[in-house]
């Protein structure tokens, strides 16, 4: 069914439009993205859709969360596409800003999540986690939605965010989504965009690596032996560089030396010019 569908810009038309639903009683779901949007996404709007009376979806290519080394000027964008995807799959308001209307020149607020934001991401990407958790603090004001939806996918950030959330004391629910993979297992993404054919087909790798390294834990194998093993394999098989394979605490995110109880395995790798992360629950 296709529903009533706007695009707004500015934080104000977002009030104005999303104040009239809460007056009427009407709940709301909130989905971040950088666009470019796959059934990833779509899998947040879904879920959104279902859970909610209303959903808005933001789109917004966050400058502060690239540093001057990232993709930020090449991250794919398409905005015409992803609008009328989204008033398909039933979403009601596309929130897409200009950069000067989420950071005007006079903004001097972040927001940092030292500790769960400095490990793993946090150690190869400088500032990517205040950037996230500043534009994602702000969204959260700004619509004043009563859930959010993110992916697994992103699983410290979905623990960054969840940190924020009560740190702030945001009225929000925080929704985390499972990974949805192509049929071979890679995670999709919108930075698989960037891959060559050959890439392409080495990229399962890291799933597949994850996966073992699980099994291997799970027999009773120190984390350190399965970390040294999954770098090996994924240099074997064509990666040119892994920035981290680590077995960690799922709440935490602290380096867990074997596998009692509950963890979770990550991975950050290169395939040339591309970065990939994934990760497993146990
Ligand atoms: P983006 O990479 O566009 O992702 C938006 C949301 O989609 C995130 O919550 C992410 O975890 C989820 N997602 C991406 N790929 C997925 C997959 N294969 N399966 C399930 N969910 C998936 O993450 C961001 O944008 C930004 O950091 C953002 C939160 C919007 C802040 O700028």
């Amino acid at each position: 069914m296709i529903q009533n569908f706007t695009t707004v810009r500015t934080v104000s038309e977002l009030r104005q439009v999303i104040g009239e639903w809460r007056r009427a009683g009407l709940s709301v779901g909130l989905v971040p993205t950088m666009g470019a949007l796959h059934e990833g996404h779509f899998s947040l709007v879904d879920r959104s859709v279902m859970e909610n009376d209303r959903t808005c979806v933001s789109l917004f290519v966050n400058p502060k969360q690239f540093s001057p080394t990232e993709d930020f000027d090449l991250y794919p964008r398409n905005e015409a596409a992803d609008a009328q995807a989204l008033q398909c799959r039933g979403a009601n308001v596309l929130f897409a800003p200009l950069v000067e209307e989420m950071y005007p020149a006079d903004a001097a607020t972040s927001v940092s999540v030292p500790g769960l934001g400095d490990v793993l991401e946090g150690e190869f990407r400088d500032g990517f986690f205040t950037g996230v958790a500043t534009v994602v603090s702000k969204l959260l004001i700004q619509s004043m939605a009563d859930r959010a939806y993110f992916g697994d996918k992103d699983y410290q950030q979905l623990r960054v965010i969840r940190r924020l959330t009560a740190d702030l004391n945001i009225p929000v629910q925080i929704i985390g989504c499972p990974i949805i993979r192509e049929e071979d297992g890679l995670a999709l993404s919108s930075r698989n965009a960037y891959l060559t054919t050959e890439e392409r087909a080495i990229a399962p790798a890291l799933y597949t690596v994850l996966l073992k390294m699980v099994a291997a834990i799970q027999s009773g194998a120190d984390s350190a032996s399965a970390v040294q093993d999954g770098t090996q394999h994924l240099l074997s098989v064509g990666f040119m560089k892994v920035d981290y394979l680590a077995v960690v605490d799922p709440e935490t995110l602290l380096p867990l030396s074997s596998a009692t109880g509950p963890c979770r395995v990550l991975g950050a790798a290169w395939l040339g010019k591309t970065r990939l992360i994934d990760n497993v629950g146990v």
